[in-house]
């Protein structure tokens, strides 16, 4: 629940534009709020229950999140439509993301399959991230941008199709990113059990 106030702190302190109580307008607070709860029974193990409410979130909001998504403090998204956030998604606190976000899976895998995000991390427009993918903190991925199956490193800017990072600790830079180094057993054996803590 508390966690459901940070996410109205973020609304403030990324969106110059949200005054009084216009949070109650966003909806990808709708989303995040929805999640939160739909996440804690999907948590219990309640069967079945926690996709039929995400899917009615996702008629209502536009944002799809699957309900073993786990999210951390702090998120906001604006605008919200046509976000994906697949199942084993791990989100860092204080993260950002604007509309038609997809952090999915490469359809090659089992198991721990989609990205895993740092905190403090701003994700633009349009961006697709897919693969079990490490994003490091306080990067911030341009508009547009797409990365299969390679690592973000902290306090980085990527940007372009393929992915290249364009700054690393505030200087201007032209880097390949590193690819994604994988735990063949976990992603072939379906062993993932969730994030650790
Ligand atoms: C990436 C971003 C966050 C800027 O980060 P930054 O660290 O301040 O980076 P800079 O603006 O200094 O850009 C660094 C370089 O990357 C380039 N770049 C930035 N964003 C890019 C993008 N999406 N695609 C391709 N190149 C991009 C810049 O042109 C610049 O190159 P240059 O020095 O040759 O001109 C910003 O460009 C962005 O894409 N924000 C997303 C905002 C969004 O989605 N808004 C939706 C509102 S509805």
């Amino acid at each position: 629940m508390l966690s459901i106030i940070d996410d109205i702190k973020a609304i403030y302190r990324n969106d110059p534009a949200a005054k009084n109580i216009e949070f109650l307008l966003y909806p990808g607070f709708h989303a995040i709020a929805i999640h939160r709860v739909i996440h804690w029974l999907w948590k219990a193990g309640l069967p079945f229950f926690p996709r039929v409410l995400s899917q009615v979130s996702r008629f209502i909001t536009g944002l799809e999140i699957h309900p073993g998504a786990t999210i951390g403090r702090g998120f906001f998204v604006d605008h919200g439509s046509g976000v994906v956030i697949g199942e084993t998604t791990e989100i860092g606190e204080n993260c950002v993301m604007f509309h038609n976000v997809t952090l999915g899976g490469t359809g090659k895998h089992h198991g721990k399959r989609h990205p895993t995000i740092g905190n403090n991390v701003l994700i633009g427009t349009g961006a697709i991230l897919l693969g079990p993918i490490n994003v490091g903190d306080n990067v911030k991925i341009g508009a547009n941008s797409y990365i299969f199956m390679h690592d973000l490193p902290s306090n980085t800017t990527v940007a372009g199709v393929p992915a290249r990072i364009v700054k690393r600790d505030g200087h201007r830079v032209n880097e390949s990113l590193p690819p994604t180094r994988i735990d063949r057993a976990e992603l072939e054996n379906n062993t993932y059990d969730g994030p650790e803590n």
